[in-house]
């Protein structure tokens, strides 16, 4: 079965493939203090409970993703980026939308995720997607100037 989905600016979204390392390392590196190498994005592309959702135009130029991990009855979002010039036009929203579609495929039936307090644009996006912060995590993350940010564990059921 072919998947894809539909999303804003004349883009689709569709399953990340092993040649798209590079390009995902490249968009995550610009969303991020700290990147992860295109070996890493190979390694996840290579597997199956780490789907990756590329949105994309027909030539399959990447403007942004998202990659979460199945483990029995849950997902968790481990990353969503979306390249800065194509930011605020609904693609993050779209890349949820299409993991929430795929997952009533799986066995999935809550999805947790770790957003820094202070991404308020992130934050703003999961609230407006239905999820709610169910904990958080002090100095969970450490910021360019060497201070630390607490993180927000939060949560959306998948039905
Ligand atoms: C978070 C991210 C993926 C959103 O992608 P996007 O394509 O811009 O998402 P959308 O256009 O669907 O929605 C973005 C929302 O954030 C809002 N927003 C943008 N900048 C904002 C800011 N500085 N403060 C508050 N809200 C902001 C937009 O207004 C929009 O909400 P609205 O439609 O209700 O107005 C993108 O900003 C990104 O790649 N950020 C860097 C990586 C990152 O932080 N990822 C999440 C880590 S957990």
């Amino acid at each position: 079965m072919i998947k894809l989905w539909m999303a804003p600016a004349g883009l689709h979204i569709e399953p990340g493939r092993v040649l798209d390392a590079k390009e995902l390392a490249r968009i995550h590196a610009l969303g991020f203090y700290r990147g992860w190498p295109a070996s890493e994005f190979e390694t996840f592309l290579a597997d199956r409970d780490t789907p990756i959702y590329v949105a994309c135009d027909a030539k399959r130029r990447i403007a942004g993703f998202a990659l979460i991990r199945v483990v029995a009855d849950e997902a968790e979002l481990l990353t969503i980026a979306v390249d800065p010039k194509w930011r605020g036009k609904g693609l993050g929203t779209a890349l949820l939308k299409a993991v929430f579609e795929d997952l009533l495929a799986t066995p999935a039936r809550r999805m947790f995720l770790e957003v820094s307090e202070d991404n308020a644009a992130a934050i703003k996006l999961y609230g407006r997607e239905g999820f709610e912060t169910i904990s958080t995590r002090k100095g969970y993350y450490a910021k360019p100037d060497g201070s630390q940010a607490t993180a927000l564990v939060m949560a959306r059921d998948l039905d």
